[in-house]
């Protein structure tokens, strides 16, 4: 038996993506968004949701470009520090001692520690309410090599920091493969 918690802001698992962009001076900094996602594959997009009073929102506002990059699990405590402090108060990248990398295609940083990053142009802004909805069109992924099995990124190997409830995760285990597993249930009622 369910019982009804109300319209909330529940979904599991959430994303800790790092959202990268310069500021008006054009000094680099990073945000924690877990409110974020892959949008369409054409062109391919992904979205992350801004309140407006982030540093984050006047940046990618002014130079209409940023970055995704995808902190490995290690780095829950750097990440969960991205989220707590404002860039208009700390440079984050000196006080977590990450390194921002110019991105040669778009006017936003990446963070170098990060095994996979997203290089963004802004593509279209949808006002949600409390969120602002910045969808990025991906123009390239950038990876650490050793980091694919069979021609595609290994999520085992990549080791994404996974956020939920409260609390920072790391993923738990191959479970089987998609766009395969649910064959089982179609060879069953093909017997
Ligand atoms: C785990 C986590 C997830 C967060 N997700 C979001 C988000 O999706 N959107 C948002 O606007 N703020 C989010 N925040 C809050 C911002 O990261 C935080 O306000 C940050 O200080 C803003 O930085 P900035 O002012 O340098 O842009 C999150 C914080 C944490 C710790």
């Amino acid at each position: 038996m369910k019982k009804s918690l109300g319209p909330k802001t529940v979904a599991f698992p959430l994303p800790a993506y790092l959202v990268g962009a310069y500021d008006e001076k054009g000094h680099p900094n990073i945000m924690t968004a877990a409110w974020g996602g892959i949008l369409s594959s054409s062109p391919p997009t992904i979205g992350v949701s801004v309140r407006p009073t982030r540093l984050t929102f006047d940046c990618v506002t002014h130079h209409k470009a940023f970055t995704v990059s995808f902190p490995p699990a290690g780095l829950y405590v750097e990440t969960d520090f991205a989220g707590l402090a404002s860039g208009r108060q700390r440079d984050k990248f000196a006080a977590t001692g990450l390194t921002p990398v110019d991105s040669a295609l778009v006017s936003a940083p990446y963070v170098a520690e990060c095994p996979v990053v997203a290089e963004c142009e802004l593509y279209k802004t949808l006002e949600l309410g409390s969120h602002v909805l910045f969808v990025g069109k991906i123009l390239d992924i950038k990876a650490e090599e050793n980091l694919e099995t069979d021609g595609e990124l290994d999520p085992l190997k990549v080791n994404p920091l996974i956020f939920a409830g409260q609390g920072y995760y790391r993923l738990g285990g191959f479970l089987g493969k998609a766009f395969d597993s649910g064959h089982r249930i179609v060879n069953r009622e093909a017997e």
